[in-house]
């Protein structure tokens, strides 16, 4: 056969091998892998780097409706740029209903916003805010059956936060049409005791942010999101978890056979509540939800990504502007640290802060980075085998990294809309030099080579832990 490409020189590892070998692409596919492939288009001599599966990004905030006044720091073009030059392949943002929205019109109006602007793929997940009987009898079904197999709710936030008859509600759809729910675990309730007394004590500055939703509101809910998963009999995925106590709730339940799934993120390895405590506002560039915890915590991580309870490791990339009226320092007279909207930059800099943090360190192998910035990713939300490996018939999305690169992250760095990154300073060894979707180089030796309209949208199909399971013995 004459191949599109062959790459050659790399050392290729996967979720559960690492060998030597060409990589044959045709048609933006992996055709072959072997010694002496033959002929090919081009040949691209991968100098001895590692050629990993693009990672995969399944926690991410794009464009997003944010609240009054507050524009996310990212649109499509500049997410998508910033997550290739962070050697990921594909990423999954949310297409975010408001109450009252129809959950159908939300997904039409995202793919307005996202179509002919990706440099890399794309998929959406659902988040639901309104769990009425039209939206969870018809719309949702219909999406799950489109290929939106996946939605996020909300236990906090004003204008998203489910009550438990409303999780209830939601998981049995999941449970029905074999959708996998993932769970933002706070308490709301306790979030708005302790804010409204914080304020009252005039502690506003935005350290106080984490004092208002501390470990206890995360593990409450962390148990009673499994609780109620546990009830209607549904998976469960816990996303960005912040602290052993939530961690400990996870494998109870995996320990007796629930299928509960855990996810965390950088900010919960590397940061902590200290960060927010900047000189005036600089506090702001880390407020995020969960919000960073102790030295303890980032261990108790660490164990949950070692010891399998967490099988996905995403940034929760959700960027606001520092130093912008529509982003963290925004005006009003707004100065409280319930005003500062929540999350943090981090797509482009997941990969190289778990690579230099857990394989450079030897806290977790190179296969088990692998599984865990990209295969479990596939496999959570129905895209493997076409993505998250490298295998004959996948996707030819591959990173090409530098593993000896050594790099202090710095905002001029980086690709995205953010005009910081709250990983300032941090160094890293291994970078990913090059990275290229179903064949074709978004970047290649640190340029941009690719275009917004390269990227495509990925229809999805269910998850492996979440097959269509029928009405539970007690539902009518
Ligand atoms: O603070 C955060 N994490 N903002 C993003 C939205 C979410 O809850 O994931
Ligand atoms: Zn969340
Ligand atoms: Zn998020």
């Amino acid at each position: 056969m004459t191949f599109d490409t062959i790459i050659r020189g790399g050392t290729v590892a996967t979720a559960s091998d690492t060998f030597s070998c060409d990589i044959g692409i045709k048609d933006g596919r992996i055709a072959a892998l072997g010694d002496r492939l033959g002929e090919a288009g081009e040949i691209v001599d991968a100098g001895g780097r590692l050629v990993l599966p693009g990672g995969i990004d399944s926690h991410v905030h794009i464009a997003q409706p944010s609240g009054p006044g507050i524009v996310m720091a990212d649109d499509f073009a500049s997410a998508t740029r910033s997550a290739a030059f962070g050697g990921n392949t594909m990423v999954l943002p949310f297409a975010m209903q408001q109450k009252g929205e129809s959950l159908r019109q939300v997904v039409t109006d995202y793919h307005r916003k996202a179509d002919g602007h990706c440099y890399i793929d794309v998929s959406f997940h659902l988040i639901i805010a309104d769990a009425s009987e039209a939206v969870l009898g018809q719309e949702l079904p219909a999406l799950v059956h489109d290929g939106y197999t996946s939605f996020k709710v909300f236990m906090t936030y004003e204008g998203l936060a489910l009550s438990d008859i409303e999780m209830l509600n939601v998981m049995s759809v999941a449970r029905e049409t074999g959708a996998l729910v993932m769970v933002h675990a706070e308490n709301y309730d306790a979030i708005r005791f302790l804010t409204d007394r914080l304020e009252r004590a005039g502690k506003t500055a935005p350290h106080f942010h984490g004092t208002s939703r501390p470990i206890p509101v995360e593990r409450e809910a962390t148990h009673r999101a499994i609780s109620l998963a546990e009830l209607v009999d549904v998976p469960v995925m816990i996303v960005h978890v912040s602290n052993g106590a939530a961690m400990e709730e996870i494998r109870r339940a995996q320990q007796r056979g629930l299928k509960v799934y855990g996810e965390t993120c950088p900010q919960y390895l590397v940061l902590t509540e200290k960060d927010m405590e900047g000189l005036n506002m600089e506090g702001a560039k880390y407020v995020c939800s969960p919000p960073p915890r102790d030295e303890a915590s980032q261990a108790a991580c660490w164990q949950g990504l070692q010891q399998k309870v967490f099988s996905l490791f995403s940034s929760d990339h959700c960027p606001f502007r520092y130093d912008d009226p529509q982003g963290k320092l925004h005006p009003k007279g707004r100065t409280s640290f319930r005003w500062v909207p929540n999350g943090i930059p981090g797509v482009e800099t997941r990969l190289p802060i778990l690579f230099s943090e857990g394989v450079k360190k030897g806290r977790i192998s190179l296969n088990d980075f692998v599984a865990l910035t990209s295969t479990n990713h596939a496999r959570t939300y129905g895209l493997y085998p076409k993505k998250g490996t490298i295998a004959v018939g996948a996707d030819a999305d591959l990173a090409f990294w530098d593993p000896e690169r050594k790099v202090t992250i710095t905002q001029s760095l980086m690709h995205g809309g953010a005009d910081y990154t709250p990983y300032e300073g941090i160094e890293v060894t291994g970078w990913p030099v090059s990275t290229m979707v179903r064949g074709r180089f978004v970047v290649r030796d640190g340029k941009l080579v690719g275009t917004e309209t390269a990227g495509q949208y990925v229809s999805r199909a269910k998850s492996e832990f979440a097959k269509p399971r029928g009405r539970h013995d007690f539902m009518p």
